[in-house]
């Protein structure tokens, strides 16, 4: 009986078993060229593209299988000299294109996500608790349920404090630490006594984030308002500059 379930599942598992996973549709509507990356969680295999170019206006999509969980990020000002490819921001230091296992160096923008398996829920949110380098939203269609898009859409770089600033060569704000990135004190962190909700409460700092970005994590207990649901394996967009 166990083996002809198995075997119906399999045969049929694109019908009953939502063993297709979700397609991740990734669109750069900034007005300059965005690096996405992609990181597998827990030591699963990494997804086959690691980390690609996404020229404005353009898409491109990655497919993801169920269950899975990961993050994405985007990269920018990034280029090859001599032979090595790196980024002014979030880069993951593989000196490739592709990430290849390695995730952002911090600060940056994350829309994480959890497909859950055959159809079960799903949940995303776009995170600024390793700060903000690019303006992110992560979108689900079709699926049933809550299915909100969560979005970060404000430049928080043009309001980032002197003392969260990654700057350019060219002196121009790139990126906004988060607390925790710039300070690695356990209060920012939600770390040691810190380590609950209850516990770990707002800071100055995250409050700058939360104010831009009310969906978005502004740090690690911040999950209130920030973590959306939906079931029935939808697929996913993500935008960079919503
Ligand atoms: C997800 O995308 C795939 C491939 O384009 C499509 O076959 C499937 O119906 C989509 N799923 C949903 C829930 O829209």
């Amino acid at each position: 009986m166990r083996n002809t379930q198995f075997a119906l599942c399999f045969i049929l598992a694109s019908f009953f078993c939502g063993a297709y996973g979700a397609k991740i549709t990734f669109t750069n509507k900034c007005p300059y060229k965005v690096w996405p990356g992609t990181l597998t969680s827990a030591q699963k295999p990494q997804l086959p593209k690691t980390g690609f170019e996404l020229a404005s206006g353009q898409s491109d999509s990655v497919d993801v299988p169920s269950p899975w969980e990961g993050r994405f990020w985007g990269r920018t000002g990034c280029s090859s000299n001599s032979g090595k490819f790196s980024c002014a921001t979030a880069d993951c230091g593989s000196g490739q294109v592709a990430c290849n296992g390695a995730g952002a160096v911090p600060p940056a923008t994350l829309a994480e996500l959890h497909v859950e398996a055959n159809g079960g829920q799903d949940y995303y949110d776009i995170s600024n608790v390793d700060g903000f380098n690019v303006p992110m939203s992560i979108a689900p269609q079709g699926g049933t349920g809550d299915c909100k898009p969560s979005s970060c859409p404000a430049n928080i770089n043009d309001v980032c404090p002197p003392e969260l600033q990654m700057k350019g060569p060219d002196g121009k704000v790139v990126a906004c630490k988060s607390a925790c990135v710039a300070f690695n004190q356990p209060k920012y962190c939600c770390t040691e006594e810190f380590n609950s909700p209850d516990k770990c409460k707002p800071t100055q700092y995250s409050e700058i984030f939360e104010k831009q970005c009310p969906q978005a994590y502004s740090y690690a207990y911040d999950d209130k308002s920030s973590t959306f649901t939906c079931f029935k394996g939808p697929n996913y967009t993500i935008t960079f500059c919503p």
